[in-house]
């Protein structure tokens, strides 16, 4: 059992304030995302669970116990940071157990530990290398490495993989998730990256100007995202926002959007193109491969389309777009969710 909450937690400094009242609930041996662009207050909220940070108010709870007062160290928490903080002149198996020599753990066991963790993370043979001979992702391994030694159950991570090429990146997120999964850890894991956060997340927590903005599994905040804010962070191409007007239909246009509130919330995967659907004129292509993306201009706004890759348009068609309710997502003019759009 690690499960962690954050009830009411709030950080100023002076009178900028970071975070506003946050409440979180994160299950034990879950991997949470804390999802958000720069400047929301990610690495505060991580830094607050760890100990690093003191909180201007609310409660820190690991495991049902109040830590808000406990330093790191008595937390049961393993960190791992964008940089790793490996030190150059120490092995691979010295940088793994230092924390076990300062904490003195018997040398059997220590010993133990280590070539245990060693051979989980493939590190094995690397032992008497020194940092500078690995590869981005090994070092990152001897970090989550001497994480997994500590024997934490808790393991916080700040953009672990910032440092690394999109292959290694892609690899890096597969092994960590399922290395949480084999072990049972609980995860927070800080990204701005939504794929990032999408592809690994038991729970993703995107924030927002110090505020939680939506809590949920990766589908819902996909699926059903709260706001705009969120309609707009998860998903490329973004999901497509257009204004609409009283009866219902697209800003400067006779056409039904599907949904009665202030704007349209509809993703570009969830339009098809269809000759009986709303008259559109595409504006302009962008080929990637896979897909082929449209702006396609309706009244006064533009939806963005996201076509099969082989499908041949160009600016300037006549085109038909189709989209069937339960994709049709409104919003009220504060950009919330509205529930009774339909
Ligand atoms: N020590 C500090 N003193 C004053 N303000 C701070 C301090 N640390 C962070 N802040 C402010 O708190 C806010 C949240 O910072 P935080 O580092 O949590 O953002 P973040 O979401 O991790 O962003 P990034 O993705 O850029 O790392 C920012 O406006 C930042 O300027
Ligand atoms: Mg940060």
């Amino acid at each position: 059992m690690s499960s962690i909450a954050l009830n009411g937690v709030a950080k100023s400094w002076g009178d900028s304030t970071a975070l506003h009242a946050v409440d979180l609930q994160i299950q034990s041996g879950s991997f949470c995302v804390l999802l958000g662009p720069s400047g929301c207050g990610k690495s505060t909220t991580l830094r607050i669970i760890a100990g690093l940070e003191t909180a201007s108010a609310g409660q820190v709870l690991i495991d049902g116990r109040d830590v808000t007062d406990l330093p790191p160290a008595q937390r049961g928490i393993a960190m791992v940071f964008q940089n790793y903080a490996l030190f150059p002149h120490l092995s691979v198996a010295d940088n793994i157990g230092f924390g076990l020599s300062v904490r003195k753990v018997p040398a059997a066991e220590s010993a133990r530990r280590l070539r245990e963790a060693a051979e989980l993370l493939g590190l094995s043979a690397l032992l008497d290398r020194k940092p500078g001979q690995l590869s981005g992702g090994q070092q990152q391994r001897v970090a989550l490495g001497r994480a997994l030694v500590a024997q934490a159950k808790v393991c916080l991570m700040d953009e672990p993989l910032s440092n690394l090429d999109a292959q290694l990146r892609q690899d890096m997120r597969r092994e960590l998730r399922e290395l949480q999964q084999k072990l049972g850890l609980t995860v927070v894991y800080v990204t701005h990256d939504q794929t990032e956060a999408m592809s690994m997340a038991d729970q993703v927590v995107l924030l927002h100007q110090g505020r939680v903005e939506q809590a949920g599994t990766p589908r819902t905040l996909y699926a059903q995202p709260a706001t705009t804010f969120a309609a707009r962070f998860i998903g490329t191409p973004p999901m497509n926002l257009v204004a609409l007007e009283a009866d219902g239909c697209i800003a400067g246009s006779e056409a039904a959007s599907g949904v009665r509130a202030a704007m349209l919330g509809v993703r570009p995967e969830a339009i098809t193109l269809d000759a009986q659907g709303i008259p559109a004129v595409v504006r302009s292509v962008e080929y990637l491969g896979a897909d082929l993306v449209l702006r396609c201009a309706v009244g006064r706004e533009t939806l963005l389309v996201r076509a099969a890759g082989q499908h041949q348009a160009a600016p300037g068609d006549a085109v038909g777009l189709r989209w069937s309710p339960d994709e049709a997502h409104g919003f009220d003019a504060a950009g919330r969710r509205t529930e009774t759009a339909h």
